[in-house]
Parts: structure tokens; C-alpha cells; sequence
């Protein structure tokens, strides 16, 4: 069984790239899952904190989720033309110590996608990603793009994405991800 990980890159209970992510759940290739993991509880990294006591739990545990995983797919909202820094951050705290990157980041495959009620569906973010990934050394998914806008108009109003051509799209690119962690 393949085991991709999706973290959203939002706080909100509501947030429109968790819909994504679990509808994506919803969509995936035979002989493949997506778990969803969340960014509750990571504080925002302190050098200070991090040499006093240590990884955080909340850290130690995502760490955890994404070494085990065969892959991780990025649900990223986009702030202000770039990535939020509630999801940097928590990728950040990923990144220490720098000795553990090779157990849990390097050569991990990953993928981005993004959902926004605007009409750029995230592109500038899912670029941004692109250069931290380069510098964690993972192994970036170039075939598929998933942007999608007006993400409002698709979600029902449980908040589910229920628009067919946005799921068949999302059925797609999981597909393809699942393909390129396969090798
Ligand atoms: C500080 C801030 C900046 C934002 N900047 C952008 C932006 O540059 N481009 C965009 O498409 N949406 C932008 N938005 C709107 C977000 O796409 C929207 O809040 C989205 O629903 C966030 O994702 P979520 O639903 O997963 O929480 C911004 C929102 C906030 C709070």
C-alpha cells in the first residue's frame, strides 16, 4: 500500500485546501490512501525554544508522518502572491535538526497543489514552494498542475468540494503522483 501524506497549509477549521486534500482522499488509485495531517500545536520556530527543549512534539510527530510516508502533497494556500508562513514555518521546524533532513526529507517525493476563492489558483505559491524544496533536496512532481479558483463556487455547503471536473481533475493528478512515487 502507498501512503501519501497531505498537509494543508491552514489553520482554519473551514480551509479550502483541507476540502481539497480530503477529497483527494476520496479519489485515489487502487493500492494507494491519503492520510491528512495538520499543523496544530507547531509554535513558531525559536532557536531559543528549540535549543532549550528540543524538536516539539507536534514537530517530532509530523517528522514522524512524513518519514513514513511514500510521498507528500502540499495543499498550499497562497498569501500576499507567496506561501503562507503558518506552512513554512511547520516545514521549517521539519528541517531540524539538519542531521535527521536525510530520514525525513531528502529524496521524499512531493507534489503541490492549491485551492483559492481568487482567480490565480495558487500558482504564485505553488512556485514559491519550488525553491524550498530544491533546497531540502526532496524530489519535486513536475508533470501535474492543480490550480484551482473560485474555490468557493466548488465546495458544497458542508464545505466539500463537490464539482465533478474539479474531482476528476484532482482523481487525475493523484493518479499521476501515485505513478511517479511508484517509479
Ligand atoms: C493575508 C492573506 C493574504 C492573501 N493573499 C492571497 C493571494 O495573494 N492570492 C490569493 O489567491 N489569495 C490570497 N488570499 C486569500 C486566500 O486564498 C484565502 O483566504 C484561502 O481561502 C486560504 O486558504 P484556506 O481556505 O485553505 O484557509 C489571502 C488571504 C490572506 C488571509
Amino acid at each position: 500500500m502507498i501512503t501519501i501524506l497531505g498537509i494543508p497549509g491552514s489553520l482554519r477549521r473551514g480551509s479550502t485546501n483541507r476540502a481539497l486534500l480530503e477529497s483527494a482522499g476520496e479519489l485515489m488509485p487502487e493500492g494507494a490512501r491519503l492520510e491528512v495531517a495538520g499543523l496544530d500545536g507547531i509554535p513558531l520556530y525559536d532557536g531559543d525554544l528549540e535549543a532549550a527543549e528540543g524538536i516539539p512534539p507536534a514537530v517530532a510527530a509530523l517528522k514522524d508522518r512524513i518519514a513514513a510516508a511514500d510521498g507528500v502533497v502540499i495543499a498550499t494556500p497562497e498569501y500576499n502572491g507567496s506561501m503562507p508562513g503558518v506552512l513554512k514555518n511547520a516545514v521549517d521546524w521539519c528541517s531540524r535538526p539538519p542531521e535527521d533532513q536525510a530520514r525525513v526529507l531528502r529524496d521524499r517525493p512531493v507534489a503541490m497543489l492549491g485551492a483559492t476563492p481568487g482567480r490565480l489558483g495558487t500558482i504564485l505559491a505553488q512556485d514559491a514552494w519550488l525553491g524550498v524544496v530544491r533546497t531540502l533536496r526532496m524530489r519535486p512532481w513536475y508533470q501535474g498542475r492543480l490550480m484551482v479558483s473560485g474555490v468557493h463556487e466548488l465546495l458544497d455547503d458542508q464545505g466539500r468540494l463537490t464539482d465533478a471536473r474539479t474531482r476528476e481533475q484532482l482523481r487525475e493528478f493523484m493518479a499521476g503522483f501515485v505513478a511517479f512515487v511508484r517509479g
